[in-house]
């Protein structure tokens, strides 16, 4: 069957990632992206797909229920991808309101749309509607607590996790009531090309090449499970062709590393492949810096159930990962240089002034 796919968010990181993956794995089925082109999309990212006869980008939010409700009856979508989200942790500790109107009421929109979308379709058994999620809803690990796995009772502790918890919450209810073929992925940190500058990676890795300071918040030691995003794609893409409806898949990569260790490796690495760096050995750079409020300790994913019952497993190992993003954002100062706006500056003086 063609599938027909409505790809919310995605031209963030995640989502443009996994856009691509599709028109290249699936190049009959139809791609519409919705995307509000928020300070985290770029239109740029999808320009290549512009003369892919199955793709259309549509420019609009996820709480318009009116352009939502048209554009699922006039592409006759029968599988939704939502990514879109506020995703940054920090930003939700600066101003939570957006976090809400879109992690929330924007989740409730689509899920309302899609329902009467798919009831007015005949309630088809092959429709999906797949919501995106985060391991950071389980919460905070200690260091000998096991992984977090699907049962693990969700913790959320900052306002972004807590409105992610709310639309996994809403999107589970959607197939409990009204039996809507909804799934839901919980996954780990993602790193890899497309990642916005005010993430943990790509921050460093701009940082070293401008020759600034390199801010790890509070004593380092927090740890975070590690996924090249190409490995997160194809996770999703076998949680829609084989998942069970209604169920929560984890999804991780094994990879649990220190932010201090990750720092290192990433100035090593840095040190390695790129030629006229400001600042060598770029290690100099790293400073301490105060703690993100309510910081989470450490996350862990334990990725048993996707691996038995849906056969996935990652593929890339933090090695390899960290080397071809490293490789990606150096062949591609085009795509990222612009996203040091004035915004972004005034962005980053409040958080690490
Ligand atoms: P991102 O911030 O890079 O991209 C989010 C995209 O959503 C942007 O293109 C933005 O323009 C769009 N968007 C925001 N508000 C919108 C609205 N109201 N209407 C339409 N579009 C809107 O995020 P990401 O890192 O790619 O994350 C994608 C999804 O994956 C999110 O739901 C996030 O919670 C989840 N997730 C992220 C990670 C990670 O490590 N980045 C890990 C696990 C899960
Ligand atoms: O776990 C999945 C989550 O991973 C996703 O749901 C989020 O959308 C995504 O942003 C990410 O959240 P984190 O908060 O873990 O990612 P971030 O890159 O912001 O930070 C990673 C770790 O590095 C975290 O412990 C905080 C720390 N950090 C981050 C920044 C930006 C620093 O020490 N210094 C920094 O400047």
């Amino acid at each position: 069957m063609q599938r027909r796919l409505l790809i919310t968010g995605g031209a963030g990181f995640i989502g443009s990632n996994f856009v691509h993956h599709w028109c290249e794995t699936y190049p009959s089925d139809r791609v519409v992206v919705l995307d509000a082109l928020t300070y985290a999309g770029n239109r740029a990212t999808l320009n290549d797909l512009d003369s892919h006869d199955n793709f259309r980008f549509v420019q609009g939010d996820i709480c318009d229920r009116p352009m939502v409700d048209q554009l699922l009856a006039e592409e006759q979508i029968n599988t939704v991808a939502h990514f879109a989200a506020e995703s940054h942790v920090d930003r939700s500790i600066l101003g939570p309101d957006a976090f809400i109107r879109t992690n929330v009421v924007g989740t409730f929109t689509l899920l309302e749309a899609f329902r009467h979308h798919w009831t007015g379709r005949g309630q088809l058994e092959s429709d999906r509607f797949l919501h995106v999620s985060t391991d950071e809803v389980y919460g905070s690990l200690e260091a000998d607590d096991p992984a977090f796995s699907e049962t693990t009772p969700y913790a959320p502790n900052s306002p972004y996790s807590a409105s992610k918890a709310g639309s996994d919450h809403l999107a589970r209810a959607y197939f409990h009531t009204y039996g809507m073929p909804t799934l839901v992925t919980n996954c780990s940190n993602n790193y890899g090309p497309y990642h916005f500058p005010e993430k943990l990676i790509p921050l460093m890795c701009i940082n070293i090449l401008l020759g600034k300071p390199l801010p790890v918040y509070g004593d380092g030691q927090n740890i975070r499970d590690w996924l090249y995003v190409k490995d997160h794609c194809t996770a999703l893409d076998v949680v829609i062709h084989k998942g069970q409806t209604g169920e929560t898949y984890n999804v991780g990569g094994n990879n649990e590393v220190k932010n201090i260790d990750l720092v290192h490796m990433l100035c090593d690495l840095m040190d390695d492949l790129a030629p006229n760096l400001p600042v060598r050995p770029s290690r100099q750079l790293i400073t301490f810096v105060k703690d993100r409020a309510g910081h989470d300790r450490r996350y862990a994913i334990d990725a048993n159930k996707i691996k038995t019952q849906l056969g996935w497993t990652p593929s890339v190992t933090v090695d390899e990962g960290l080397r071809q993003t490293i490789e990606w954002f150096l062949s591609h100062e085009e795509w990222w240089q612009p996203l040091l706006s004035e915004d972004y500056q005034a962005y980053y003086q409040k958080v690490y002034a």
